[in-house]
């Protein structure tokens, strides 16, 4: 991460923002006081304060992770009909968490990871792997060919068969089983470092990407998103259990992932038919602007706001079960 770098590109960004904050349409202003890197959120604030105060509008500071919860949960532009508890996963670069909110506002966290979250290991895999940054959309592109190819050599009979075709015929030589990290701790932690350490040795194991073949290659991340899919599912349902949780809904960068997706559609739809399954629109997945406007909509439409104290900073590591400011 390069905080001084963000930081440069808020403060050559904030200003031509502020050209388009010109016509006044404006109701209130919203930023991100954490979690994040504190010179680009401190950057953001003190910008937002002058703007503010200038324009004489009201000033919510926001979570960013309430801002990933909230802007799944929208629907067509609307926050309406959800059954609390909602039990978020959320998944990112920076952050692995479950997290409950069994009344607006107020979020609990059900399990969290112990060491690297999931985004940082997709990428790291994806370097090992020799893919470019960010790696998560890589590797989820490799494994979808794959298994794409695997279908089609299983209809065709050839999955047996020697890896004679071209690329992505879905013929590999046996790729080694990576470990699903923590899936018995009868916790809803997670762990993404062992499973990183793991592929490092498989891949050492394997003598080298220089050795695999772009079929491997894709099996080795089919393999990955398939360990990090199994420990995800295992988890969301122990918390649907644990929880009781009505509504399920996933955010973050990682949230893009259609396989991950997917299988915890799955896992909802068969084994918790009243709990329902809202997906973010892949727009908002990652990190975005609109997720902290929505968030601070809904404390301000609620009335769930009041003025916050003058001197208020930038909270690199603000946990969502913090109080709000
Ligand atoms: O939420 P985000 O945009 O920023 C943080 O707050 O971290 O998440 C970025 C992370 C990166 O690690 C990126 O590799 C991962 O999200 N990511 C994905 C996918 N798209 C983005 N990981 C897996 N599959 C994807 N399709
Ligand atoms: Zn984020």
């Amino acid at each position: 991460m390069y905080p001084n770098l963000a930081k440069r590109e808020h403060l050559k960004n904030l200003p031509a923002l502020f050209e388009q904050f010109k016509d006044d349409s404006y109701d209130a202003v919203a930023v991100t006081h954490g979690p994040g890197l504190e010179p680009a959120l401190w950057t953001g604030i003190e910008f937002a304060k002058k703007l503010a105060a200038e324009k004489n509008l009201p000033l919510l500071p926001t979570n960013h992770m309430e801002g990933h919860i909230i802007s799944s949960l929208v629907q067509n532009g609307r926050l309406e009909n959800i059954q609390l508890p909602v039990l978020a996963l959320l998944v990112s670069g920076g952050h692995t968490e479950l997290v409950l909110t069994k009344s607006w506002f107020k979020y609990e966290i059900v399990g969290k990871t112990l060491d690297d979250a999931v985004g940082e290991a997709f990428d790291k895999v994806a370097r090992m792997l020799g893919l470019p940054y960010p790696g998560g959309p890589e590797i989820s592109k490799l494994a979808q060919k794959h298994r794409g190819s695997q279908k089609l050599g299983q209809k065709n009979g050839l999955v047996e068969a020697e890896p004679t075709r071209g690329p992505f015929s879905g013929q590999v030589s046996a790729m080694p089983k990576l470990p699903r990290p923590m899936l018995n701790s009868g916790t809803c932690d997670f762990s993404f470092s062992g499973l990183k350490t793991a592929a490092l040795y498989a891949l050492r194991d394997l003598g080298g990407i220089q050795k695999l073949s772009a079929d491997e290659i894709a099996a080795f991340a089919a393999e990955f998103e398939d360990a990090v899919a199994d420990v995800f599912v295992a988890k969301a349902r122990k918390a649907l259990i644990d929880t009781g949780a009505q509504t399920f809904v996933i955010g973050g960068g990682v949230a893009a992932n259609s396989y991950i997706r997917e299988q915890l559609q799955k896992m909802v739809l068969d084994e918790f038919p009243d709990v329902e399954y809202r997906l973010p629109h892949l727009g908002i997945t990652g990190d975005n602007a609109i997720m902290i406007a929505e968030a601070a909509l809904c404390h301000l439409l609620t009335g769930d706001w009041h003025e916050p104290p003058k001197e208020f900073k930038a909270t690199g590591n603000l946990s969502i079960a913090q109080k709000m400011l």
